[in-house]
Parts: structure tokens; sequence; C-alpha cells
């Protein structure tokens, strides 16, 4: 939930030794604060939990979550692989020296511009949503005369206990083709196999996210790895990578659950060895996919605090200078945050109010019935577990500008700039 390397002295914040308030204060706020250590730890921590002695196991980091040019470079220092969704993220990974082999590329809408530059820039592994996207990517590899890599998004029609915008694998999902629909999935395969320049390395899933059961990680193992079996049989063809996506869930406040990670990484290997030596398949190559669990607790938020209203309906409104801007996550997914005082001051009574933001929007809040000893306009405030999908997801709605983002380990560096007042004519 907290930072690993996040202390209270004296009543206050530090951060690997740094004052949350001096940092505050030095970078302005809202400020986006990760602890770089905890972030490293993290991605090793998958990477020697998700092993097999029987094929090699990649760690995909999810770049959705959080992406700037400085964590690319840590997901390569940790070997991981990352994914991209968009010419965009492929351009950020590239200029950012990221190697382009180890970039695995999704979207169910590619156009055939960020085809294009995927296949012009060498990324490692394409993930194709659809026939319409394989026939547009055969036709540009083979004009480009390049062999493509590729696996092929399915959806194993599993139903995840968590929020119907972040469930992918419905029966009725907008991604990939399903596993059950026969006429489109012979159609794909039938075209793979005319292909002289698309090669298809095995399939590719994603469950849904914030994912905190084991359950239904397994389930997916075995629809995927039964499901590479029945084409490997029907088409004559053997496949060799399986893709099994992200999904991995954090705890977020207090009584959340939690998830025991290293847990349900060894079931989930322990089960592809098993089927996969049942079914007699030949994978010699198995991705996961984290993006949340890596970078969503190293992250935190800091607001400077404005005064507490207190409504005449009797509910009490501490006032942030941020809010939906930097995080929707509350406004989109009714997400819960903890939040705390930077400074804390032991003598203030105690207040329960809904932390809000300054957008002109009743649904611009933070957090909800949160009890905290009363603040002064010109406090901290820190929200915890904001590390994923907040700056990654952030707007300028109502102009507001983006905050900065550090990385704090021994030292501090500036890895997103905060926006100046000018950046907001830069397209005008
Ligand atoms: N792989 C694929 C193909 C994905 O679509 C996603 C997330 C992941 C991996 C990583 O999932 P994770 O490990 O982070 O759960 N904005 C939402 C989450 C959207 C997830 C989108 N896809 C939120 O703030 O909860």
């Amino acid at each position: 939930m907290k930072p690993m390397n996040l202390k209270t002295i004296n009543n206050e914040l530090y951060l690997n030794n740094f004052s949350i308030k001096e940092l505050a204060e030095k970078y302005n706020t809202p400020l986006y604060i990760f602890d770089e250590k905890h972030l490293r730890y993290n991605m090793s921590n998958y990477v020697n939990n998700f092993k097999s002695k029987k094929f090699n196991t990649n760690i995909v980091y999810a770049s959705k979550a959080f992406l700037v040019p400085e964590l690319c470079k840590i997901v390569n220092e940790e070997s991981l692989f990352m994914d991209a969704v968009s010419i965009g993220d492929l351009f950020v990974a590239k200029s950012s020296s990221f190697p382009m082999e180890k970039i695995v590329f999704h979207g169910n809408n590619k156009s055939n511009q960020e085809l294009e530059y995927a296949i012009d820039n060498q990324v490692g592994i394409i993930v194709v949503d659809n026939l319409d996207e394989l026939v547009r990517l055969d036709k540009l590899a083979s004009l480009k005369k390049v062999v493509v890599n590729t696996m092929f998004r399915v959806n194993p029609g599993i139903d995840v206990h968590t929020h119907k915008y972040i469930q992918t694998a419905l029966y009725v999902s907008k991604f990939g083709e399903s596993i059950y629909d026969d006429d489109t999935i012979n159609n794909v395969i039938e075209y793979y196999k005319s292909s002289k320049y698309v090669k298809l390395l095995g399939f590719h899933s994603h469950i849904g996210s914030q994912i905190k059961e084991v359950k239904p990680f397994l389930l997916n193992v075995d629809k995927m790895l039964y499901f590479t079996k029945s084409i490997e049989d029907k088409f004559d063809m053997k496949l060799s990578h399986v893709n099994l996506g992200g999904g991995f869930g954090i705890k977020y406040y207090e009584k959340d659950s939690d998830i025991l990670l290293e847990y349900v990484l060894n079931k989930i290997i322990k089960r592809i060895e098993s089927v996969s030596k049942k079914l007699n398949l030949h994978i010699d190559n198995v991705y996961i996919e984290p993006g949340r669990s890596i970078v969503g607790t190293p992250g935190i938020t800091v607001y400077e605090c404005g005064i507490i209203k207190h409504t005449y309906g009797g509910k009490n409104f501490l006032f942030i200078n941020g809010g939906m801007t930097d995080n929707i996550r509350p406004a989109l997914y009714q997400a819960k945050y903890e939040v705390e005082v930077v400074k804390l001051n032991s003598e203030a009574e105690k207040v329960v109010v809904d932390v809000v933001g300054k957008c002109c929007e009743s649904g611009d809040f933070i957090a909800k019935d949160v009890t905290i000893p009363t603040t002064n306009p010109g406090d901290y405030l820190v929200v915890y577990g904001t590390g994923a999908y907040t700056y990654s997801m952030s707007s300028n709605y109502n102009n507001l500008i983006k905050p900065c983002v550090i990385f704090v380990s021994d030292e501090v560096k500036v890895v997103s700039r905060r926006e100046e007042i000018n950046d907001l004519n830069r397209l005008f």
C-alpha cells in the first residue's frame, strides 16, 4: 500500500531519507513521487518469482500504467520486456533507446502507419487483434519483404470479479477474437498458414485488471493451453509461445484485500508445466504483462491543502490543488485511496472529509468520508498507491497543468518536468 522506503520520523513523512514536505516545496504540488528502489524491487521480484526449468519466462512491463523515458531505462536495466499500445508508446520507447526487439505491440485498432512504424523499427512481437489487421500487416510485411513475428490475441471468456470497465475477456469484449468463435479462428489460422511474411508464435490473452484471486489466472492457463493444443492438432502446426497478459491486483487501502503475488506466480508456473506436459505441448516462451503491480504502490501523490469547507448539509470538503486531472480513477472506477497528512499535528482534532479537487465537477474527488486530523491551508496531503494509471491518464481539463514526476532513491531525479503555463499554448 505504501512505498517500501517511506518512514515517519517525528510525525513527518520521509522517503529514502528525503522529507516529503521539502520535496513538495522544492518541486511544487501536485507532485508525483516514486520510490525508485521499490520500483526496481517489484521488477526483480517478478523476474525471480516467475521462473521455470521447462521454458523461458519473460516479464513484459505494461507501460500503459505509467511511462516516462527514465522508467524505460529502468525496465531495460532490470531485464524486462515492455509493451506498447500506440505509435506514441513506440516513439517514447524508441527515443528512450529501449531495445525495440523487446517490445510487445498491442492494440485493437492499429493503423497502417502504426503497423509500418512497428515493422520499420523491428518491434519484437506484434499482437494481432483481428483478421483485417492480419491481412493489412501481411501486405505491409510482404511489400517490405520482412518476416514479422506475431502472436494472436484471443478472448478466453473468463468472467473476473473486477470493475466492469477493466474486464477484458467476456464473450462481448472488444479485444481479440473468442476462442469459441470457430469460423473466425479458422479464417485467421488459414490466413497465417498461407502467409510467407507473418509468423504465428502463439496466442495472447489478458483477462482483466486488479484481480486478486488465483483461480481466474489458472483458468486462463488451462483455456490458453487447451486452445493452443486444439489449434496445433487441427492445423498440423507447432506453437512455441503463450502470453497470459497482466492483471495482478494491489492493495489500495487498509481494509482492501491483498494478493500473495509470489504464491500466485508459482501456481501459474506449476500449472503451465503440468498442463503442457499432459497435452504434450512444446511451449518454450511464456510471457506475463504486469503493469499496476509494478508501479502502483511505489508511487504517491502530494497535494497542497486549501480550506476545509463545512457545508450546510453537514458534509465537509477538504480542498486540494489537484484531483481528477492527475487521478481520474476515483471518478472513473470508484477507486478508493488511503490519504495521510505529510506532517502530523497530533493535537489536531479529527474530522471526516471528502478530499476534492478543483475542477468544475462534483465527480472530482480523490477520497470520500476519510477521517484525518484537521488541516490548515498550506499543509500537505499524501495519497498512497497512485503510481499506476494516474499520470498516464492525466489531462489538462480546466487548463490545469500536469504535475512534475520525481524518482527518489539516494538522489532525486526529475523524470517528467512540471508543465508551465506557456505549455498550454503549445498547440494553438
Ligand atoms: N496487458 C494488456 C493487454 C492490457 O490491456 C493490460 C491493461 C495489461 C497487460 C496490464 O494490466 P495490469 O497488470 O496493469 O492490471 N486504467 C485502468 C486499468 C486498465 C488496464 C488496461 N489494460 C485502471 O486504472 O484501473
